[in-house]
């Protein structure tokens, strides 16, 4: 028996989950909202999605679709929306997927009693909340779980994290990106929230959007940060994009509870094409650069020699879901449709999803933290944290 599913959020990236979300086996019914009709009707009017797609399923706010009786909702709204519309979704009886990050706020403070209000949501419900961190399914990351598992680190030493995306990078400039973000009406009422901030001196960074730097180093370790110190660089750019930040790049090192390090750069102002990666170093062996190494001997791996398998029909149907091309597994390092599967499959056996609350509270603590060291000069912080997941 499949579930049934409800997007929320079809601008840029929830237009590359909808398909997947749709052709997965185990999603039997799919509804569609946006505040922007002619988002939803994109696919409303699609041949491919007609099996699956009723009209009556196109909902146009989120109080709407609440009221409809779905399994799970896929929360793909902008990133400072994501926490209070998951709990609304979890208060009204559904599992909820959230695209990264938790919450994203100028204000750190407010970003962790968000976090805070979405594992009492989880509790009090008993809902299902997966956050969709992309970095945590790309091939890299399969494979040091599958090594972590063997043991073959050794114990773990030191690892490093990095997210490089400039602000005026050519192949996704930042500038258009949030144009984009606010053009709708959504979009447009965070304009005059963003400006009470400015006015109340409370400056954005990068670590606020700490997710796909951390949460690969943190996973395949299992551990997460306990002390951070951080120091903020720029903004250097004169235009205007920086104007809510207090900088446009952090970096921070942490100390880990299992007793190693991590260094993590989150940057947005600075010559280098788009990345997203980490190392981990331990004691018998290293990941880094798709390599890995120990003290024999390094071995240079292929994307498809990292990544886990699908389930054969799961990587058949998002074959179709995306026109039978060569490449079935979509962006961000083919993440989209392990993410994809992860949830639906979690909601339909009724299992914590790998991406839950409580670790997702961990990777937004440790960027949130790392901002607070940086506007205090490099202090040494503690990280707050909500403990493991429920068994
Ligand atoms: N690698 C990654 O994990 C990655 C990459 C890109 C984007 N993202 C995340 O994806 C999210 C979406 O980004 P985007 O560029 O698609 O934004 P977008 O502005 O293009 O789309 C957001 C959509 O949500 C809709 N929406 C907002 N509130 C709603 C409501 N209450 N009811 C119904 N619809 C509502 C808006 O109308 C809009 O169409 C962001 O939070 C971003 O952080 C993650």
């Amino acid at each position: 028996m499949g579930i049934s599913l409800g997007l929320v959020g079809l601008g840029a990236f929830g237009s590359e989950f909808a398909p997947l979300f749709k052709h997965h086996p185990l999603v039997d019914r799919i509804a569609l909202c946006d505040r922007e009709p002619e988002r939803i009707r994109k696919f409303a009017d699609m041949p491919s999605f007609q099996d699956k797609f009723n009209a009556s399923d196109a909902y146009e706010t989120l109080e709407d679709i609440c009221k409809a009786d779905l399994d799970a909702l896929a929360i793909i709204t902008q990133p400072w929306l994501h926490a209070p519309q998951a709990i609304q979704g979890m208060a009204s009886g559904k599992h909820v997927y959230s695209a990264v990050p938790v919450m994203c706020l100028p204000d750190g403070d407010e970003i962790l009693d968000w976090c805070d209000k979405v594992i009492e949501a989880c509790r009090r419900t008993g809902q299902l909340y997966m956050l969709g961190e992309t970095t945590l399914y790309r091939g890299e990351a399969m494979y040091c779980r599958r090594r972590a598992a063997e043991g073959a680190f050794g114990e773990f030493v030191h690892a490093e994290g990095e997210y490089y995306h400039a602000f005026d990078g050519p192949r996704c400039d930042l500038r258009v990106v949030w144009q984009m973000r606010r053009a709708s009406r959504s979009g447009q009422e965070w304009v005059p929230v963003a400006q009470r901030y400015i006015e109340r001196n409370i400056l954005d960074g990068p670590m606020h959007y700490p997710t796909h730097s951390v949460s690969g180093p943190m996973d395949v370790m299992q551990a997460h940060a306990t002390k951070v110190c951080a120091w903020g660089f720029g903004p250097v750019d004169p235009d205007g994009f920086f104007d809510e930040s207090a900088y446009s790049n952090e970096t921070a090192l942490f100390r880990l509870s299992n007793g190693a390090t991590m260094r993590i750069n989150e940057y947005r102002e600075i010559g280098h094409t788009g990345c997203e990666t980490f190392r981990v170093f331990g004691t018998q062996g290293s990941f880094r650069e798709n390599t890995w190494v120990d003290k024999q001997r390094s071995i240079s791996l292929t994307t498809d020699e990292m990544r886990d398998p699908l389930p054969a029909e799961v990587e058949a149907a998002f074959r179709l879901a995306r026109g039978d091309i060569e490449e079935v597994y979509g962006g961000h390092g083919g993440s989209h449709a392990y993410l994809v599967h992860e949830f639906v499959d979690a909601v339909a056996h009724d299992r914590m999803p790998m991406i839950n609350a409580w670790e997702a509270a961990r990777y937004m603590a440790a960027g949130v933290t790392a901002h607070q060291s940086a506007l205090k000069d490099g202090e040494v912080l503690d990280v707050p944290d909500w403990g493991d997941a429920p068994a």
